[in-house]
């Protein structure tokens, strides 16, 4: 038995913030932005919190998948920006749409995450547990920004995509791979709440994001590769079979190095930074949604969802449309 996927939605707030905005608050410039990232304008919530963008991606994809909420049996919501670590982002879309059979939970795998929720909705698909299964992988990053901090704050933005699997006997994710390791630097880091108690205070705390971005930039660059090759491996699948390559969206530059790396996949990997900045655990999920949406793929197709990011962490999967 396989995941099959049988719908897919994305939303994204409709304030878009343009590269020229980032000029009226700290000293940066579009050319700056765009060349070094590929990104020219991002969507900022100005209130929506990541279950209400979650919901809306997640009613769209139901609506694509002909199925109700009731005939929902998991949901799993990847963010490491959720509205509150409890109840969990999962559980309140859960709540908003209706999902009464559903159960309900979030993974935390930063820009990876959309990746490790579909691993673990395949596994219960496949071992028969579930017949019904909703994916989210969406993020408020603006609210995680420091936007005194250039060197971030222009590099994501909000937004999440859903998709719902069904059991299937036809091939759907054929394949996963996950992997993690120690970001020995502590290079991407977003704390979480502090110990702050009768014996000890942490007044000083940030909240705000963190990140060393050239050490991020090798890290992707050594896992992007190999993390693709790893998911073809024992499939009898090679690069020639594969329709599309839909990475996590954090930067151009970084898609350039892995074409450089293989002249194969030259014209395969999908891009949307440039009209979303990188969503994170959004990121993988809008572009999926986005390409079903325009057709680009068709019933049959292979394609290979690839993600890394803070942890660190990185995942793929390889999937039959
Ligand atoms: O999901 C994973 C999330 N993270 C990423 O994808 C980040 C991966 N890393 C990158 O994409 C790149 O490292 C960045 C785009 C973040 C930065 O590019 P870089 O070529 O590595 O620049 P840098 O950090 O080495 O900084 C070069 C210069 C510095 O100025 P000085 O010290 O040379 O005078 C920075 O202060 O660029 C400056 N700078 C900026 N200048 C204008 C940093 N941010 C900005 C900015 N506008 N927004």
């Amino acid at each position: 038995m396989y995941g099959k996927i049988i719908g897919t939605g994305f939303y994204v707030p409709d304030n878009k913030v343009p590269n020229e905005f980032f000029e009226s608050i700290m000293e940066t410039n579009d050319e700056w932005i765009s060349s070094r990232t590929g990104i020219k304008s991002r969507y900022f919530s100005k209130g929506e919190n990541t279950s209400d963008l979650g919901t809306k991606a997640a009613e769209i994809a139901l609506a694509d998948s002909g199925l109700s909420p009731e005939d929902l049996d998991i949901i799993i919501f990847a963010t490491m920006t959720p509205d509150t670590f409890m109840p969990s982002t999962a559980c309140l879309v859960q709540k908003k749409i209706g999902a009464v059979n559903a159960f309900a939970f979030d993974i935390s795998a930063a820009c990876s995450g959309f990746m490790y929720a579909l691993a673990v909705a395949k596994e219960f698909l496949e071992n028969g547990k579930v017949k019904n299964a909703l994916v989210i992988g969406g993020e408020v990053m603006s609210k995680a920004l420091d936007f005194t901090d250039r060197g971030t704050a222009v590099l994501f933005g909000d937004g999440a995509g859903a998709v719902v699997l069904q059991r299937s006997e036809e091939p759907g994710i054929i394949n996963s791979y996950l992997g993690s390791r120690d970001d020995v630097k502590g290079s991407l880091v977003l704390k979480a709440l502090p110990v702050d108690n009768p014996f000890v205070s942490n007044e000083n705390d940030t909240n705000k994001m963190t990140m060393d971005g050239r050490e991020v930039f090798k890290f992707s660059k050594q896992v992007i590769m190999d993390t693709i090759d790893k998911v073809l491996e024992g499939t009898g699948y090679n690069y020639d079979d594969i329709k599309m390559i839909i990475p996590h969206q954090a930067n151009t530059r970084l898609i350039d190095y892995a074409i450089d790396k293989n002249d194969k996949l030259k014209d395969k990997f999908y891009i949307n930074v440039d009209r979303f900045g990188n969503t994170s655990a959004g990121s993988i999920a809008i572009a999926l949604s986005e390409v079903r949406q325009k057709k680009l793929v068709e019933a049959g197709d292979l394609v290979i969802l690839v993600g890394f990011g803070g942890g660190f962490t990185w995942g793929s999967l390889l999937i039959k449309m």
